[in-house]
């Protein structure tokens, strides 16, 4: 596989993996998004996630990552990534985000959605729109030639013209036959530039963006990211090719690309 600055470049090959990685990915989140209702156990998606990597021939990309326990990251309201399935219920008004990472034929895929739960608050609507707005407007910019670090000053920007915050602790990332790979992929603009992108990078994007501070916690069970001020908290991730035109998102199920909020 080629490189640039330790960024791997993929070929056509490749390409088709990550395409089919990422589609599975989506179509695994449609189905979870299907599933929420108020009542439902975070567990129940879980086990619905797993059940889908197996009716896919695929493998789980998160589970046994650096320890982490599950298939899916299952964070609600103010859990902002890495929340654990559990017993815990969802109740009308809460927000939630799946996270969820496949491997086929040795390549990843990785994209993130937050859902309603049945009504829920302005405060609520307002910050999945805005985290969503966020993430297609760092897409926009996921060209070949343009500095990494402009994704995330346009979704910083996005974010940050509607009063909310970006989570500085976590970023996105290239992705691969690793999970995470070169580029970082921050959600805010860094002092210094990054590497211009090259056709032929995948970069998974991905803002997580905050009501309140972007400072976070991490609960006891040394994964759950949690808004420090407890305030809410939304995720959105695509994984996006660079081409030598327009970027391509990769995490498009069959339902075809779906834009839920803006
Ligand atoms: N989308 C997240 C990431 O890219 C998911 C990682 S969860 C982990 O980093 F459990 F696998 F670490
Ligand atoms: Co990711």
């Amino acid at each position: 596989m080629k490189k640039y600055r330790g960024a791997f470049i993929k070929n056509e090959r490749e390409i088709s993996c990550m395409r089919e990685a990422n589609r599975v990915v989506a179509n695994i989140l449609d189905a979870l998004g299907d599933a929420v209702a108020p009542g439902i156990p975070t567990r129940d998606f879980e086990d619905l996630a797993r059940e889908l990597c197996k009716e896919y021939k695929v493998q789980p990309g998160f589970l046994g990552y650096c320890g982490y326990p599950f298939v899916l990251c299952c964070s609600v309201n103010e859990q902002v990534v890495h929340g654990f399935p559990s017993e815990r219920l969802l109740r009308e008004g809460d927000i939630v985000s799946f996270d969820m990472g496949v491997i086929y034929d040795g390549f990843y895929g990785d994209a993130a959605r937050t859902y309603p739960v049945g009504e829920v608050s302005d405060k609520a609507a307002a910050i999945m729109r805005v985290t969503e707005a966020s993430l297609y407007a760092g897409i926009e910019r996921a060209r070949r030639g343009f500095d990494v670090y402009e994704i995330g000053a346009a979704v910083q920007a996005c974010v940050e013209a509607a009063g909310f915050s970006v989570v500085r602790r976590f970023v996105g990332h290239g992705i691969g036959r690793a999970m995470h790979e070169k580029p970082e992929v921050p959600n805010f603009r860094p002092k210094m530039g990054g590497m211009p992108l090259q056709a032929g990078m995948v970069v998974a994007i991905e803002p997580m963006v905050t009501e309140g501070t972007y400072e976070v916690d991490i609960l006891e069970d040394n994964w759950t990211a949690v808004t420090r001020d407890r305030k809410l908290a939304a995720h959105f991730e695509h994984s996006v090719l660079i081409t030598a035109k327009e970027p391509e998102i990769l995490s498009v199920s069959d339902r075809g690309l779906t834009r839920f909020f803006c």
